[in-house]
Parts: C-alpha cells; sequence; structure tokens
C-alpha cells in the first residue's frame, strides 16, 4: 500500500476493527493501543508494519506516547473507551475512577489536538443520566475547539450483514461532519454472507470447500485463496437436539414449553434468519445459532457477519478469538465513517 497521506491513533483498538474501515478508506495507522496482548497480536498479525503498545490507558501519559513514538503530528484519533457507568456530578463527567477511560481519549485528544477525533460506544451512552452524558461529551471536546456531532448508526446500513448499532461521535476543528448515507438499501443477508462455508470444519489454510455464491462472498474472499479460523463448535448431544427443533429465524419460541426454560436469556436458543441480517453477534456466548447448522457460527462466520475480509486471521485461542471479533466495530460501517471524513482534512 502506498504511503497515505493521513494518520490515526487507535485508542482501545482490541484486534483493530475500527482500524481496519479506517485503513481500507485510505487512512495508516500510526500505533494502535490495548491493554489485552491477545487482541494486539491480531492486530499486528494483520498488519505488520503497525506499531502497537500493550498497556493500560488510564495510566499511559499522551505525551509520554507523542516523545517516545515520535509522533508530531496525527490527522485523527478513534476508538471506544469501555464506559463502566460513567459518574457525574452536576453536568459534568468527573474525574473519578469510572470515567477514567473516558478521561484518557480526551486527554489523547488534549494532547494531539488531530484534526478530528471519532469515538463510539453503546448507543445507550446518549440516555444515560436524560442525556447529561452525552452533553457533557459534547462540552468536554467543544472546551477544546471541536465541532461535534453524533449519530447512531445502523450497521446493516453499510453493507454489514448485521443489526449492530453504535453511537458515535466525531470532532473536527474545521467545519461540522456529516454522517454518511447509507451505502445499501437492501441489507446483505446471513445466507449471502455465510452460504459458501461448510457446516464441518476446516483446517486454517486450507482451500475453501465451495465456490463464492454471492457478491459479498466474492468480496470477502479478495485476494483469498484458502480458509482460516472456521473450526466448528461440537454442542453435547442434547444442545444440538434442542436447536435442531428451531427453525431458520426461530427461538426459544418453538420449542416445546418443557424446553424453552432451558437456558434462562430471553436470546437463547435463536437461530439467525437466512433472509435477513444476522442479530447483534457477541463474544462468544453460544446463543446464536447457524441459520441451517445446528451449532453456533464459527469464529470465520462471525467475522463475516462483522464485515472482517477472510484475508484477516485471529490469532490466539477459539474463546479469545470469539471476543476479538464480537468486541470489534464492522470494519465496513468504520469504512463509511472514515470515507466521509476524508475531505474534512486541511
Ligand atoms: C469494544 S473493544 C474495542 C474494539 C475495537 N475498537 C475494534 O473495533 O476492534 C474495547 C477494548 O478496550 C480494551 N480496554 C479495556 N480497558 C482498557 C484499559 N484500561 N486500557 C487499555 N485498553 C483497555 C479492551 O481490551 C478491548 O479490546
Amino acid at each position: 500500500m502506498q504511503d497515505s497521506k493521513y494518520t490515526f491513533i487507535d485508542l482501545f483498538s482490541g484486534c483493530g476493527g475500527l482500524s481496519l474501515g479506517f485503513e481500507m478508506a485510505g487512512y495508516k495507522s500510526l500505533l494502535a493501543i490495548d491493554n489485552w496482548q491477545d487482541a494486539l497480536d491480531t492486530y499486528k498479525h494483520n498488519n505488520p508494519d503497525a506499531r502497537t503498545l500493550c498497556g493500560d490507558l488510564s495510566k499511559i501519559n499522551p505525551e509520554d506516547i507523542k516523545r517516545e513514538y515520535n509522533i508530531d503530528r496525527v490527522s485523527v484519533i478513534i476508538g471506544g473507551p469501555p464506559c463502566q457507568g460513567f459518574s457525574i456530578a452536576g453536568k459534568r463527567i468527573i474525574d473519578d475512577e469510572r470515567n477514567k477511560l473516558y478521561k484518557s481519549f480526551v486527554s489523547f485528544v488534549r494532547c494531539f489536538m488531530p484534526d478530528a477525533f471519532v469515538m463510539e460506544n453503546v448507543p445507550n451512552i446518549l440516555s444515560i443520566g436524560d442525556g447529561v452524558v452525552k452533553e457533557s461529551i459534547i462540552k468536554d471536546f467543544s472546551d477544546l475547539g471541536y465541532n461535534v456531532n453524533y449519530k447512531i448508526l445502523l450497521a446493516s446500513d453499510y453493507g454489514v450483514p448485521q443489526n449492530r448499532r453504535r453511537a458515535v461521535f466525531v470532532g473536527l476543528r474545521n467545519g461540522e461532519y456529516s454522517f454518511p448515507t447509507p451505502t445499501t438499501t437492501t441489507p446483505i443477508t446471513t445466507k449471502e454472507a455465510l452460504s459458501d462455508l461448510p457446516d464441518n470444519s476446516v483446517a486454517d489454510g486450507e482451500a475453501y470447500p465451495l465456490p463464492a455464491q454471492s457478491v459479498y462472498q466474492q468480496m470477502m474472499r479478495k485476494g483469498v485463496e484458502t480458509l482460516h479460523n472456521h473450526q466448528a463448535t461440537i454442542h453435547t448431544e442434547q444442545t444440538t437436539r434442542i436447536i435442531s427443533m428451531v427453525p431458520d429465524g426461530g427461538n426459544y419460541k418453538d420449542l416445546p414449553k418443557e424446553l424453552q426454560q432451558t437456558r434462562n436469556v430471553h436470546i437463547a436458543w435463536s437461530r439467525l434468519n437466512s433472509k435477513k441480517p444476522s442479530i447483534t453477534i457477541d463474544t462468544g456466548h453460544r446463543h446464536h445459532f447457524h441459520y441451517t447448522y445446528n451449532r453456533v457460527p464459527t469464529v470465520r462466520e462471525s467475522a463475516r457477519i462483522q464485515s472482517f475480509p477472510d484475508s484477516f486471521v485471529f490469532t490466539h485461542s477459539k474463546t479469545s478469538q470469539y471476543k476479538q471479533v464480537g468486541n470489534a466495530v464492522p470494519p465496513l460501517m468504520a469504512k463509511a465513517i472514515a470515507e466521509q471524513l476524508l475531505p474534512n482534512h486541511k
């Protein structure tokens, strides 16, 4: 890839879903920081030139990063600080333990003063404390000189086969950001995303057993000849028997009364719907099953649902891989956000 004009630092980068979208749009990663080495190993595996730092962001001083990594200028700071329940006093997000990660994001923006920042989070961040958290976020960054806009984006509007919603705040030093309009009117279905992947496991690095069956699958396979991360979970006989009773797109309500309570969560025993985008995938709780196979989606299938291309390989244990995938911002949604940002740089 040619040297990009625009750069980013990714805070709380995880394995790099948000980063990947920015790279697809033409940005270059200067540094990714997270405190989870597994996720950073995956980041590095897929982006060998990138620099990663494993550390607790609540304890990292951005001035040290500036000096140690010799970063003078960065175009955009991106990331999703996990919120452990914001604490507010009056109309301010105060400096206390629970707000440390959010405050760390603010301090990086204050230190580097990039052209823009992109901060994503769970949708209900907009309603916490009757909107006080949202207003306080806007004020924190406005005080630094940014024009802040926010919106809840739906991943399936941007070619991701999943109805995942994320709240996204974008701040610009110059101008106003307008969020990307949907890139697709017909959402990609789970069948379009997955139908070329077999029921059984495929050893890492083996050839695809079937040809691509949809435009989405062709796009996911671009430049790739072999499959990775497609190891099927073998469930107990009882789990297999119960899930086999649930139809495509169904859930526990399709089971006989005596089996409905076998898992104590309302999303239990749900099958993906082959004719719709997927419900939000989780980090491996094993409640969502394939639309036709009697098993949970493999890591590769979950990655397809998140719009990670097949060239993106997940490292470490299967449990860790599910968590890395489930935590991520869908790259195609991130790409739409990033492309819309490109004209806003000086
Ligand atoms: C929602 S995930 C980020 C996903 C990422 N944006 C992506 O698109 O792949 C949140 C990340 O924050 C990291 N994290 C949590 N607490 C942290 C801390 N104190 N310091 C650094 N990273 C932290 C977690 O390890 C996790 O990878």
